[in-house]
């Protein structure tokens, strides 16, 4: 994709000063509220965004437009966008809200006009202390120019917007965790049905929520329109993404690219190729939850039907890269110490499962595994899926343990044999896509998600 085409990262690293609103409005900003608040009624504006195809970037890549019209004839109604990115991997929502909060504050005022909202929140990473200062002076800069508040540019709609910091725990990312702890609560999940947001969320209102990148590109639909914004990508993935690409390659750091590129390109062509000119090992492409991918599965395109096609998923667009001297063990014990840590403990296959996995790992790595270890890690893996309330023992558990397991089952292998620490020549290292296919494990249902 061309630089010309990339609307976000473009505007943020051009446009000097651009989270003060009078630079964000000398370029053009807040001038699509006073297009949809206007002209349009809000059904056009669900229409447009329903006509772009747009797709939710915080992971599950849910239509954006169809999640709206699902939303209970009821009202109040509230919007919360998701930006509490605890996602290993991700960061294109804080690099978004660092450079360019105004288009998030748009897209959040366009969605709650065209769902009948009045009362809005954006639930930020505890952690992201400066983000959440710096929103809250762009909150406070839209209501001194008439965007926020009460009868917006003299249009009669009235809505309030405000931060809520979260305390830094992942579980808050899962959009009824997180409504529960906008609530007050500890952020234990909601059962769904019934409690899916749009139905039953915040204060048990019918709720949106969507995530931070999403709600910039309501601001590009409606800035734009729809067909403009399906110029971008495919059918399947319309629109640009941000793509954070990290780990062990030349050129780390956020990309704005059309889902067209694969994934061999975003490594070598956007990111220079592996640090060092060594031979690549491994890719999550989606954050740490998308199943890894070997290096024979490098040229699937990034869009979210190809990804989930390859048996991983498009997730958040953070992609990892590891070069050969990467222990697979060591990989995937890291990510499941985090899940250990992470799991909120209310259903009991994820609180014991993860801890379980975890040790399972600790003792293979260290050299005590048993051969049962690996039957045992699985068997664990299929006693958590779709056995817990919410998606958390699958995604950052079960998805990477089993994928981990499976395709890199020779260097788990050699760890169990040799009572060591292995780390085998690359080509040795994973087993061919047949195989993985004969073995007959599915390292992703897809249909649990
Ligand atoms: C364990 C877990 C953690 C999640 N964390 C995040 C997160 O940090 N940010 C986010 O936008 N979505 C996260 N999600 C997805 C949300 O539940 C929800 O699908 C998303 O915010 C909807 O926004 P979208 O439709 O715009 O993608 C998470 C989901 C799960 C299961």
């Amino acid at each position: 994709m061309d630089a010309s085409r990339c609307i976000l990262t473009r505007e943020m690293e051009t446009i000097p000063n651009l989270t003060d609103i009078d630079i964000y409005i000398q370029h053009g900003g807040y001038q699509t509220v006073e297009k949809a608040l206007k002209m349009m009624k809000p059904e056009e504006v669900v229409k447009a965004v329903t006509d772009s195809g747009l797709k939710g970037r915080g992971g599950a890549g849910f239509p954006t437009g169809r999640k709206w019209s699902l939303l209970a004839n009821r009202f109040p109604r509230y919007l919360c966008c998701n930006a509490d990115e605890s996602e290993p991997a991700s960061f294109k929502d804080r690099k978004l809200l660092e450079g360019n909060p105004h288009r998030v504050i748009e897209g959040m005022i366009l969605t709650s006009y065209a769902n009948g909202i009045n009362l809005g929140y954006i639930y930020i990473r505890g952690e992201f202390f400066q983000i959440i200062e710096q929103m809250d002076r762009a909150f406070a800069q839209a209501y001194e120019r008439g965007y926020l508040g009460k009868n917006i540019l003299g249009t009669g709609f009235d809505l309030d917007l405000y931060t809520h910091p979260g305390a830094g725990a992942y579980i808050c990312g899962e959009e009824t965790g997180l409504i529960e702890s906008l609530e007050g609560n500890r952020p234990y999940p909601r059962l769904k049905p019934p409690y899916f947001p749009a139905a039953i969320g915040l204060w048990q209102a019918p709720t949106i929520v969507n995530n931070v990148e999403t709600m910039a590109d309501v601001a590009l639909v409606v800035e734009h329109g729809a067909d403009w914004f399906k110029g971008f990508g495919t059918e399947d993935s319309t629109g640009s993404r941000l793509f954070g690409l990290c780990g062990h390659v030349k050129k780390p750091g956020l990309y704005e690219l059309e889902s067209t590129i694969t994934l061999r390109s975003l490594i070598y062509d956007v990111g220079g190729g592996v640090r060092g000119d060594k031979k690549l090992k491994a890719v999550i492409p989606g954050g740490i939850s998308a199943p890894v991918l070997t290096p024979d599965e490098l040229d699937v395109t990034m869009e979210f039907g190809e990804m989930a096609k390859a048996g991983t998923m498009g997730g958040t667009g953070g992609v990892v890269v590891m070069d050969e001297t990467v222990c697979m063990v060591d990989a995937l014990l890291n990510i499941s110490m985090f899940a250990r840590h992470e799991s909120c403990g209310q259903c009991t296959p994820c609180r014991e499962g993860m801890p379980w996995i975890n040790d399972m790992l600790r003792r293979i790595e260290q050299g005590h595994g048993r051969q049962e270890d690996i039957d045992l890690l699985l068997d664990v893996c299929f006693n958590i899926e779709g056995r817990t309330v919410c998606v958390f023992g699958q995604a950052p558990g079960v998805w990477p343990t089993r994928s981990f397991i499976v395709k890199y089952l020779p260097e788990f292998q050699a760890h169990i044999e040799q009572h060591k620490c292995v780390v085998l020549p690359v080509e040795e290292s994973y087993l061919r896509k047949e195989n993985v296919e004969m073995l007959g494990v599915g390292v992703f249902r897809a249909k649990n998600s």
